[in-house]
């Protein structure tokens, strides 16, 4: 046999060891392409992907909006007092008959108040929170705003004539649709949480501007300074004590307040 034949026959026979490795390295190596797809079914098909153009309409988006008048279920928005806090084209002064006016629904509102709404009205509602003090402070800056900043203060809820005469509906309705500078939290607070933050907003104006009637006769108000902040409790009402705004309040609004006439 000519030597050829055998230096050809090895050059063969390593060339089948390229294949096997050739896998062994795919096999080993990472790779964000999509695999080989070798028999198709139904995986890859004619069709417009979200966001891309469609000529079939005259907009040209593949994503079509809904229908006119079209109302998803559960979504029928028709509770005016619920969903907008108007009654009869006036602000409700009431809770809807959804949430109920109690001790949980209050403690459920300031925790939701000290979340959502403290970082620019300030824990206690006087409107100076952390996010607030902060604007401030690039604002006044002696060289001009820093980076431009614009900012409007927000509205002190417990002492301001235009916020305290508010009803519970008004201010529902500011937290979900937002008023002015101030956004909307109807798409991340859940409704029954946004009418227990109006009704925590009415106990907060109530508490920082209590009146000694308030406390009904001879209630020995508990001793828990500290609970909340901000909150120092009464602890002898019958001395006739006469509270100073913003530094005295009843430490268990319930106390002294009767359903639904916040
Ligand atoms: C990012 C800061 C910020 C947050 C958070 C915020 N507010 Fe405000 N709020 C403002 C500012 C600023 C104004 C004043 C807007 C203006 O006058 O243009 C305002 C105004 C208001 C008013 C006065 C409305 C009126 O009729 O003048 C109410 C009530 C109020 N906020 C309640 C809330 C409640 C309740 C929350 C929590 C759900 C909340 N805000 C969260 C900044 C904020």
């Amino acid at each position: 046999m000519p030597r050829i034949f055998i230096f050809v026959g090895l050059i063969l026979l390593l060339c089948l060891l390229l294949p096997p490795a050739i896998i062994a390295r795919v096999r080993s190596t990472p790779n964000s392409n999509l695999p080989i797809h070798i028999i198709q079914d139904m995986a890859f098909q004619s069709k417009y992907k979200t966001q891309a153009v469609n000529p079939m309409f005259a907009d040209g988006n593949t994503m079509r909006p809904p229908v006119i008048n079209a109302v998803a279920r559960g979504e029928t928005y028709l509770d005016a007092h619920l969903y907008d806090g108007v009654i009869d084209g006036q602000w409700a002064n009431v809770l809807p008959s959804q949430v109920k006016m109690d001790f949980a629904t209050l403690r459920r509102g300031q925790e939701r108040f000290d979340i959502y709404c403290s970082v620019c009205h300030g824990i206690s509602g006087g409107g100076n929170g952390i996010v607030n003090q902060r604007a401030m402070e690039l604002v006044a800056n002696t060289n001009g705003p820093v980076n431009g900043t614009v900012w409007v203060q927000a509205k002190n809820l417990v002492h301001d004539e235009l916020v305290t005469v508010q009803p519970m509906g008004q201010l529902f309705n500011t937290i979900t649709y937002g008023i002015r500078n101030m956004a909307g939290y109807g798409s991340q607070i859940p409704t029954e949480d946004r009418w227990a933050i109006a009704a925590y907003v009415k106990a907060l104006q109530r508490s920082q501007n209590a009146q000694p009637s308030d406390v009904p006769a001879g209630t020995k108000v508990a001793d828990n300074i500290g609970s909340t902040p901000n909150t120092i409790s009464i602890s002898n009402a019958a001395n006739n004590v006469t509270p100073t705004p913003m530094n005295v309040s009843v430490s268990n609004p319930a106390t002294s307040m009767s359903e639904g006439k916040l």
